[in-house]
Protein backbone atom coordinates (compact mmCIF):
# COMPACT_ATOMS: atom_id res chain seq x y z
CA UNK A 1 0.00 0.00 0.00
CA UNK A 2 1.74 3.34 -0.77
CA UNK A 3 0.59 6.92 -0.33
CA UNK A 4 -0.85 6.96 -4.02
CA UNK A 5 -3.48 4.55 -1.98
CA UNK A 6 -3.61 6.23 1.29
CA UNK A 7 -2.37 9.83 3.21
CA UNK A 8 -2.38 10.61 7.00
CA UNK A 9 -4.87 13.53 6.63
CA UNK A 10 -7.33 11.42 4.79
CA UNK A 11 -7.05 8.80 7.60
CA UNK A 12 -7.50 11.59 10.42
CA UNK A 13 -10.10 12.83 8.79
CA UNK A 14 -11.76 9.63 8.33
CA UNK A 15 -11.58 8.79 12.32
CA UNK A 16 -11.97 12.03 13.17
CA UNK A 17 -15.51 12.12 11.70
CA UNK A 18 -16.83 8.71 13.60
CA UNK A 19 -15.72 6.66 10.54
CA UNK A 20 -14.10 3.12 10.62
CA UNK A 21 -10.62 2.65 9.63
CA UNK A 22 -10.84 -0.11 6.78
CA UNK A 23 -8.10 -2.89 7.10
CA UNK A 24 -5.67 -1.68 4.35
CA UNK A 25 -5.71 2.04 5.97
CA UNK A 26 -5.31 0.71 9.37
CA UNK A 27 -2.07 -1.30 7.65
CA UNK A 28 -0.72 1.49 5.81
CA UNK A 29 -0.75 3.72 8.29
CA UNK A 30 0.80 1.80 11.04
CA UNK A 31 3.41 0.76 8.77
CA UNK A 32 3.95 4.38 7.39
CA UNK A 33 4.56 5.87 11.22
CA UNK A 34 6.91 3.15 12.25
CA UNK A 35 9.06 3.80 9.04
CA UNK A 36 8.99 7.32 9.38
CA UNK A 37 6.46 8.09 6.08
CA UNK A 38 3.88 9.66 8.91
CA UNK A 39 5.10 12.01 11.24
CA UNK A 40 4.44 12.11 14.57
CA UNK A 41 1.96 15.23 14.16
CA UNK A 42 0.13 13.29 12.05
CA UNK A 43 -0.31 10.56 14.42
CA UNK A 44 -0.67 12.66 17.08
CA UNK A 45 -3.79 13.86 15.61
CA UNK A 46 -4.84 10.57 14.56
CA UNK A 47 -4.38 8.98 18.33
CA UNK A 48 -6.47 11.60 19.67
CA UNK A 49 -9.45 11.14 17.25
CA UNK A 50 -9.61 7.40 17.98
CA UNK A 51 -9.21 8.75 21.67
CA UNK A 52 -12.02 10.72 21.33
CA UNK A 53 -14.27 8.55 18.60
CA UNK A 54 -13.25 5.16 19.61
CA UNK A 55 -13.14 1.75 17.53
CA UNK A 56 -14.76 -1.20 16.60
CA UNK A 57 -13.99 -4.90 18.03
CA UNK A 58 -12.75 -4.92 14.63
CA UNK A 59 -10.80 -2.11 13.90
CA UNK A 60 -8.97 -2.83 17.54
CA UNK A 61 -8.17 -6.55 16.32
CA UNK A 62 -7.07 -5.06 13.28
CA UNK A 63 -4.89 -2.56 14.51
CA UNK A 64 -3.03 -4.93 16.68
CA UNK A 65 -2.09 -7.53 14.25
CA UNK A 66 -0.79 -4.26 12.22
CA UNK A 67 1.17 -3.28 15.17
CA UNK A 68 2.59 -6.95 15.83
CA UNK A 69 3.30 -7.49 11.75
CA UNK A 70 5.77 -3.94 12.57
CA UNK A 71 8.69 -5.91 13.79
CA UNK A 72 9.81 -9.79 14.78
CA UNK A 73 7.70 -12.36 16.64
CA UNK A 74 9.72 -14.52 19.16
CA UNK A 75 9.53 -18.22 19.16
CA UNK A 76 10.79 -20.41 21.91
CA UNK A 77 8.69 -23.73 21.73
CA UNK A 78 12.17 -25.19 20.56
CA UNK A 79 13.89 -24.46 23.87
CA UNK A 80 10.68 -27.03 25.19
CA UNK A 81 10.00 -24.74 28.26
CA UNK A 82 6.27 -23.77 29.39
CA UNK A 83 6.60 -19.91 28.69
CA UNK A 84 3.87 -17.74 30.02
CA UNK A 85 3.85 -14.77 30.93
CA UNK A 86 1.66 -11.39 32.82
CA UNK A 87 0.85 -7.95 31.53
CA UNK A 88 -0.90 -5.04 33.63
CA UNK A 89 -3.28 -2.68 32.14
CA UNK A 90 -1.47 0.11 34.16
CA UNK A 91 -1.61 1.06 37.99
CA UNK A 92 -0.24 3.37 40.78
CA UNK A 93 2.36 1.34 43.10
CA UNK A 94 2.16 -2.05 40.88
CA UNK A 95 5.32 -3.71 41.09
CA UNK A 96 3.78 -6.76 41.02
CA UNK A 97 6.51 -7.91 37.90
CA UNK A 98 9.01 -7.90 40.28
CA UNK A 99 8.22 -10.61 42.66
CA UNK A 100 5.69 -12.71 40.17
CA UNK A 101 8.36 -13.33 37.48
CA UNK A 102 10.72 -14.67 40.25
CA UNK A 103 8.30 -16.86 41.80
CA UNK A 104 6.77 -18.38 38.34
CA UNK A 105 10.12 -19.05 37.57
CA UNK A 106 11.02 -20.41 40.66
CA UNK A 107 7.74 -22.87 40.18
CA UNK A 108 9.33 -24.09 36.65
CA UNK A 109 7.42 -22.08 33.81
CA UNK A 110 9.81 -19.54 32.42
CA UNK A 111 8.78 -15.86 31.43
CA UNK A 112 9.61 -13.65 28.59
CA UNK A 113 8.73 -10.32 29.79
CA UNK A 114 8.49 -7.28 27.45
CA UNK A 115 8.15 -4.71 29.24
CA UNK A 116 7.39 -0.52 29.14
CA UNK A 117 8.04 2.61 30.82
CA UNK A 118 5.89 4.54 32.75
CA UNK A 119 2.68 5.97 30.96
CA UNK A 120 1.05 8.33 32.72
CA UNK A 121 0.40 8.46 36.12
CA UNK A 122 1.58 5.03 36.08
CA UNK A 123 5.18 3.25 36.55
CA UNK A 124 6.53 1.16 34.47
CA UNK A 125 8.52 -2.09 35.11
CA UNK A 126 11.92 -0.74 33.08
CA UNK A 127 12.10 2.44 35.07
CA UNK A 128 11.74 0.53 38.66
CA UNK A 129 14.47 -1.85 37.15
CA UNK A 130 16.47 0.56 35.97
CA UNK A 131 17.12 2.01 39.43
CA UNK A 132 19.38 -0.89 39.84
CA UNK A 133 22.74 0.15 39.44
CA UNK A 134 23.84 -1.52 36.57
CA UNK A 135 20.56 -2.61 35.53
CA UNK A 136 19.95 -3.28 31.36
CA UNK A 137 16.82 -4.37 29.47
CA UNK A 138 18.53 -4.07 26.12
CA UNK A 139 18.76 -7.65 25.24
CA UNK A 140 19.18 -9.03 21.92
CA UNK A 141 16.77 -11.85 21.42
CA UNK A 142 19.36 -14.70 21.53
CA UNK A 143 20.53 -13.05 24.74
CA UNK A 144 16.36 -13.88 25.83
CA UNK A 145 16.99 -17.29 24.87
CA UNK A 146 19.61 -17.73 26.75
CA UNK A 147 18.58 -16.57 30.10
CA UNK A 148 15.41 -17.96 29.52
CA UNK A 149 17.18 -21.74 28.97
CA UNK A 150 19.35 -20.77 31.87
CA UNK A 151 17.54 -18.80 34.60
CA UNK A 152 13.51 -19.22 33.17
CA UNK A 153 12.95 -15.64 32.62
CA UNK A 154 14.28 -12.14 31.21
CA UNK A 155 12.66 -8.41 31.04
CA UNK A 156 13.48 -6.68 28.35
CA UNK A 157 12.24 -3.25 26.37
CA UNK A 158 10.02 -4.67 23.56
CA UNK A 159 12.40 -2.73 21.62
CA UNK A 160 12.32 -4.54 18.01
CA UNK A 161 9.55 -6.38 19.10
CA UNK A 162 6.10 -4.62 17.62
CA UNK A 163 8.08 -1.27 17.16
CA UNK A 164 5.25 -0.09 16.30
CA UNK A 165 4.13 0.20 19.92
CA UNK A 166 7.15 1.94 21.30
CA UNK A 167 6.70 4.50 18.96
CA UNK A 168 2.88 5.04 19.48
CA UNK A 169 3.38 4.26 23.88
CA UNK A 170 5.71 7.32 24.11
CA UNK A 171 3.76 9.72 21.94
CA UNK A 172 0.87 8.27 23.69
CA UNK A 173 2.76 9.31 26.95
CA UNK A 174 3.02 13.05 26.36
CA UNK A 175 -0.13 13.96 23.96
CA UNK A 176 -2.96 12.89 26.70
CA UNK A 177 -4.20 9.66 24.73
CA UNK A 178 -3.32 6.84 26.77
CA UNK A 179 -6.60 5.89 28.15
CA UNK A 180 -8.14 4.99 25.24
CA UNK A 181 -9.48 1.54 25.30
CA UNK A 182 -8.26 0.50 21.84
CA UNK A 183 -5.18 2.01 22.07
CA UNK A 184 -4.15 -0.29 25.39
CA UNK A 185 -5.82 -3.08 24.43
CA UNK A 186 -3.67 -2.91 20.81
CA UNK A 187 -0.34 -1.72 22.63
CA UNK A 188 -0.40 -4.62 25.46
CA UNK A 189 -1.20 -7.38 22.96
CA UNK A 190 1.23 -6.72 20.27
CA UNK A 191 3.67 -6.79 22.61
CA UNK A 192 2.61 -9.48 24.72
CA UNK A 193 1.79 -11.57 21.23
CA UNK A 194 5.28 -11.12 19.59
CA UNK A 195 7.17 -12.08 22.47
CA UNK A 196 6.32 -15.31 21.61
CA UNK A 197 5.30 -16.63 25.30
CA UNK A 198 2.54 -19.64 24.96
CA UNK A 199 -0.22 -18.08 27.22
CA UNK A 200 -0.98 -14.85 28.58
CA UNK A 201 -2.63 -13.48 32.19
CA UNK A 202 -3.84 -10.13 31.95
CA UNK A 203 -4.08 -8.19 35.10
CA UNK A 204 -6.65 -5.45 34.15
CA UNK A 205 -7.30 -2.50 36.66
CA UNK A 206 -10.37 -1.09 37.81
CA UNK A 207 -10.54 2.14 40.12
CA UNK A 208 -9.57 6.33 40.55
CA UNK A 209 -6.04 4.40 39.13
CA UNK A 210 -6.76 2.40 36.28
CA UNK A 211 -7.48 3.96 33.14
CA UNK A 212 -10.59 3.19 32.16
CA UNK A 213 -12.94 4.87 34.29
CA UNK A 214 -15.88 2.48 34.94
CA UNK A 215 -15.94 -1.02 35.94
CA UNK A 216 -17.89 -1.64 32.32
CA UNK A 217 -14.96 -0.30 30.43
CA UNK A 218 -11.80 -2.04 32.13
CA UNK A 219 -14.72 -5.18 31.43
CA UNK A 220 -14.70 -4.28 27.95
CA UNK A 221 -11.06 -3.82 27.78
CA UNK A 222 -10.49 -7.38 29.17
CA UNK A 223 -12.50 -8.97 27.19
CA UNK A 224 -11.47 -7.37 23.56
CA UNK A 225 -7.78 -8.43 24.88
CA UNK A 226 -8.79 -12.21 25.78
CA UNK A 227 -10.71 -12.37 22.21
CA UNK A 228 -7.33 -10.83 20.38
CA UNK A 229 -5.07 -13.34 22.33
CA UNK A 230 -7.53 -16.10 21.79
CA UNK A 231 -8.01 -15.39 18.11
CA UNK A 232 -3.93 -15.37 17.92
CA UNK A 233 -3.39 -19.01 19.40
CA UNK A 234 -2.33 -17.56 22.90
CA UNK A 235 -4.46 -18.83 25.49
CA UNK A 236 -5.62 -15.60 27.34
CA UNK A 237 -7.19 -14.70 30.88
CA UNK A 238 -7.58 -11.82 32.94
CA UNK A 239 -8.33 -10.64 36.23
CA UNK A 240 -10.09 -7.71 37.15
CA UNK A 241 -8.46 -6.34 39.97
CA UNK A 242 -8.53 -2.90 42.58
CA UNK A 243 -6.43 0.31 41.77
CA UNK A 244 -8.95 2.38 43.93
CA UNK A 245 -5.91 2.66 45.93
CA UNK A 246 -2.09 2.14 45.20
CA UNK A 247 -1.20 -1.14 46.11
CA UNK A 248 1.37 -1.57 48.68
CA UNK A 249 3.23 1.46 50.49
CA UNK A 250 5.42 2.94 48.24
CA UNK A 251 4.73 5.15 44.54
CA UNK A 252 7.89 5.63 43.05
CA UNK A 253 10.62 3.45 40.73
CA UNK A 254 13.32 2.76 44.00
CA UNK A 255 10.89 2.59 46.07
CA UNK A 256 9.03 -0.30 44.37
CA UNK A 257 12.09 -1.85 44.03
CA UNK A 258 12.96 -2.37 47.47
CA UNK A 259 9.13 -3.31 48.45
CA UNK A 260 9.66 -6.32 45.75
CA UNK A 261 13.09 -7.35 47.29
CA UNK A 262 10.75 -7.07 50.95
CA UNK A 263 8.07 -9.07 49.46
CA UNK A 264 10.36 -11.76 48.10
CA UNK A 265 11.86 -11.55 51.41
CA UNK A 266 8.60 -12.92 53.10
CA UNK A 267 7.26 -9.71 53.84
CA UNK A 268 6.02 -6.72 52.37
CA UNK A 269 2.17 -5.47 52.31
CA UNK A 270 -0.27 -8.12 52.26
CA UNK A 271 -1.65 -6.90 49.03
CA UNK A 272 1.29 -6.96 46.80
CA UNK A 273 1.60 -10.89 48.07
CA UNK A 274 -2.19 -11.20 47.58
CA UNK A 275 -1.78 -10.27 44.09
CA UNK A 276 1.39 -11.93 43.22
CA UNK A 277 0.68 -15.36 44.41
CA UNK A 278 -2.80 -15.00 42.79
CA UNK A 279 -1.45 -14.08 39.36
CA UNK A 280 1.02 -16.99 39.57
CA UNK A 281 -1.52 -19.27 40.22
CA UNK A 282 -3.23 -17.92 37.07
CA UNK A 283 0.10 -18.93 34.88
CA UNK A 284 0.69 -21.52 36.40
CA UNK A 285 -2.71 -22.99 35.72
CA UNK A 286 -2.38 -21.65 31.92
CA UNK A 287 1.30 -23.24 32.00
CA UNK A 288 0.34 -27.01 33.09
CA UNK A 289 2.16 -26.66 36.32
CA UNK A 290 -0.21 -27.80 39.34
CA UNK A 291 2.22 -29.22 41.70
CA UNK A 292 3.71 -25.80 42.66
CA UNK A 293 3.25 -23.67 45.75
CA UNK A 294 3.56 -19.81 44.66
CA UNK A 295 3.12 -18.54 48.50
CA UNK A 296 5.99 -21.00 49.58
CA UNK A 297 9.11 -20.03 47.51
CA UNK A 298 8.42 -16.18 49.26
CA UNK A 299 8.76 -17.88 52.46
CA UNK A 300 11.64 -20.12 51.40
CA UNK A 301 13.84 -17.76 49.18
CA UNK A 302 13.78 -19.85 46.16
CA UNK A 303 11.80 -16.59 44.25
CA UNK A 304 14.22 -14.14 46.21
CA UNK A 305 17.26 -16.83 44.28
CA UNK A 306 15.70 -16.29 40.90
CA UNK A 307 15.02 -12.38 41.42
CA UNK A 308 19.12 -12.26 42.41
CA UNK A 309 19.45 -14.18 39.14
CA UNK A 310 17.57 -12.31 36.94
CA UNK A 311 18.65 -9.23 38.06
CA UNK A 312 22.68 -10.16 37.93
CA UNK A 313 22.36 -11.72 34.28
CA UNK A 314 20.86 -8.24 33.45
CA UNK A 315 23.88 -6.66 34.90
CA UNK A 316 22.00 -5.46 37.78
CA UNK A 317 23.99 -5.04 41.44
CA UNK A 318 21.91 -5.77 44.29
CA UNK A 319 24.44 -4.83 46.64
CA UNK A 320 24.65 -1.32 45.69
CA UNK A 321 22.09 1.34 47.72
CA UNK A 322 18.88 2.07 46.03
CA UNK A 323 18.51 5.45 44.84
CA UNK A 324 16.40 7.64 47.21
CA UNK A 325 15.31 11.59 46.16
CA UNK A 326 17.27 13.63 48.38
CA UNK A 327 14.68 16.47 48.79
CA UNK A 328 11.76 14.85 50.82
CA UNK A 329 8.75 16.43 52.63
CA UNK A 330 6.28 14.81 55.29
CA UNK A 331 2.34 14.79 54.86
CA UNK A 332 0.83 14.48 58.42
CA UNK A 333 -2.33 13.51 60.01
CA UNK A 334 -4.67 16.70 61.53
CA UNK A 335 -6.55 14.41 63.43
CA UNK A 336 -6.85 11.25 64.80
CA UNK A 337 -8.98 8.05 63.42
CA UNK A 338 -8.73 5.87 60.80
CA UNK A 339 -7.08 5.79 56.79
CA UNK A 340 -9.90 6.08 54.77
CA UNK A 341 -9.58 5.62 50.80
CA UNK A 342 -6.54 6.76 49.37
CA UNK A 343 -7.19 7.90 45.88
CA UNK A 344 -4.70 5.96 43.45
CA UNK A 345 -4.88 8.46 40.65
CA UNK A 346 -3.81 11.52 42.76
CA UNK A 347 -1.06 9.80 44.43
CA UNK A 348 0.03 8.41 41.15
CA UNK A 349 -0.05 11.67 40.11
CA UNK A 350 1.97 13.26 42.90
CA UNK A 351 4.94 10.68 42.31
CA UNK A 352 4.77 12.27 38.13
CA UNK A 353 5.18 15.51 39.91
CA UNK A 354 8.15 14.45 42.18
CA UNK A 355 9.86 13.31 38.63
CA UNK A 356 9.18 9.41 38.89
CA UNK A 357 7.88 9.71 35.38
CA UNK A 358 7.70 11.92 32.18
CA UNK A 359 6.24 14.70 30.25
CA UNK A 360 8.58 14.86 27.23
CA UNK A 361 9.34 12.04 25.19
CA UNK A 362 12.68 10.25 26.65
CA UNK A 363 12.95 12.13 29.36
CA UNK A 364 14.89 10.53 31.99
CA UNK A 365 13.45 9.80 35.09
CA UNK A 366 14.31 10.17 38.74
CA UNK A 367 14.33 7.29 39.89
CA UNK A 368 14.53 7.91 43.74
CA UNK A 369 11.40 10.32 43.41
CA UNK A 370 7.67 8.83 44.88
CA UNK A 371 5.89 8.23 47.46
CA UNK A 372 5.68 6.23 50.62
CA UNK A 373 2.11 5.53 52.34
CA UNK A 374 3.05 5.19 56.30
CA UNK A 375 -0.93 4.56 56.17
CA UNK A 376 -2.86 2.16 54.21
CA UNK A 377 -6.90 2.20 54.19
CA UNK A 378 -8.13 1.13 57.26
CA UNK A 379 -5.65 1.35 59.50
CA UNK A 380 -5.41 3.46 62.83
CA UNK A 381 -4.20 7.62 62.41
CA UNK A 382 -2.71 8.94 65.47
CA UNK A 383 -2.83 13.34 64.96
CA UNK A 384 0.30 14.88 64.33
CA UNK A 385 2.07 11.55 62.88
CA UNK A 386 3.46 10.87 59.43
CA UNK A 387 1.13 9.65 57.09
CA UNK A 388 2.96 9.90 53.15
CA UNK A 389 6.73 10.96 52.88
CA UNK A 390 7.25 12.87 49.37
CA UNK A 391 11.15 12.38 47.79
CA UNK A 392 12.44 14.06 44.97
CA UNK A 393 16.02 15.40 43.94
CA UNK A 394 14.43 18.27 42.88
CA UNK A 395 13.46 21.20 45.51
CA UNK A 396 10.85 23.01 43.36
CA UNK A 397 8.37 19.87 42.52
CA UNK A 398 7.25 19.65 46.76
CA UNK A 399 5.10 22.33 45.95
CA UNK A 400 3.12 21.26 43.18
CA UNK A 401 3.24 17.39 44.41
CA UNK A 402 1.76 18.13 47.59
CA UNK A 403 -0.94 20.25 45.33
CA UNK A 404 -2.05 16.77 43.73
CA UNK A 405 -1.90 14.76 47.17
CA UNK A 406 -4.04 17.63 49.02
CA UNK A 407 -7.60 15.73 49.43
CA UNK A 408 -6.39 12.50 48.00
CA UNK A 409 -7.18 10.90 51.29
CA UNK A 410 -9.44 10.69 54.22
CA UNK A 411 -9.32 10.55 58.11
CA UNK A 412 -12.21 9.14 59.59
CA UNK A 413 -14.00 7.87 62.40
CA UNK A 414 -14.82 4.35 60.26
CA UNK A 415 -12.42 2.29 58.11
CA UNK A 416 -13.45 2.49 54.75
CA UNK A 417 -15.96 -0.14 53.51
CA UNK A 418 -13.77 -3.96 52.94
CA UNK A 419 -13.45 -4.05 48.85
CA UNK A 420 -11.72 -7.46 47.33
CA UNK A 421 -8.41 -6.77 45.85
CA UNK A 422 -9.35 -9.66 43.26
CA UNK A 423 -13.08 -8.11 41.72
CA UNK A 424 -13.32 -10.90 38.83
CA UNK A 425 -11.39 -13.73 36.41
CA UNK A 426 -12.34 -13.30 32.48
CA UNK A 427 -11.47 -16.28 30.54
CA UNK A 428 -13.29 -15.31 27.45
N1 LIG B 1 0.55 -1.12 29.29
C1 LIG B 1 0.92 -1.07 27.98
O1 LIG B 1 1.84 -1.76 27.57
N2 LIG B 1 0.25 -0.24 27.16
C2 LIG B 1 -0.76 0.53 27.57
O2 LIG B 1 -1.32 1.24 26.77
C3 LIG B 1 -1.15 0.48 28.92
C4 LIG B 1 -0.47 -0.36 29.77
Amino acid sequence: MTELTFDAPTVIRTKRDGGRLSDAAIDWVIAAYTDGRVAAEQMSALLMAIFLRGMDRREVARWTAAMLASGPRLDFTDLGLRTVDKHSTGGVGDKITLPLVAVVTACGAAVPQASGRGLGHTGGTLDKLESIAGFSASLTNQRVREQLRDIGAAIFAAGELAPADAKLYALRDVTGTVESLPLIASSIMSKKLAEGADALVLDVKVGSGAFMNSEAESRDLAHTMVEIGTAHGVPTRALLTDMDSPLGRTVGNSLEVQEALDVLGGGGPPDVVELTVRLATEMLELAGIDDADPAQTLRDGTAMDRFRRLIAAQGGDLAKTLPIGGCSETVTASRSGTMGTIDAMAVGLTAWRLGAGRSRPGARVQHGAGVRIHRRPGEPVAAGEVLFTLYTETPERIGPALAELDGAFTVGDAPPRPKPLIIDRITR
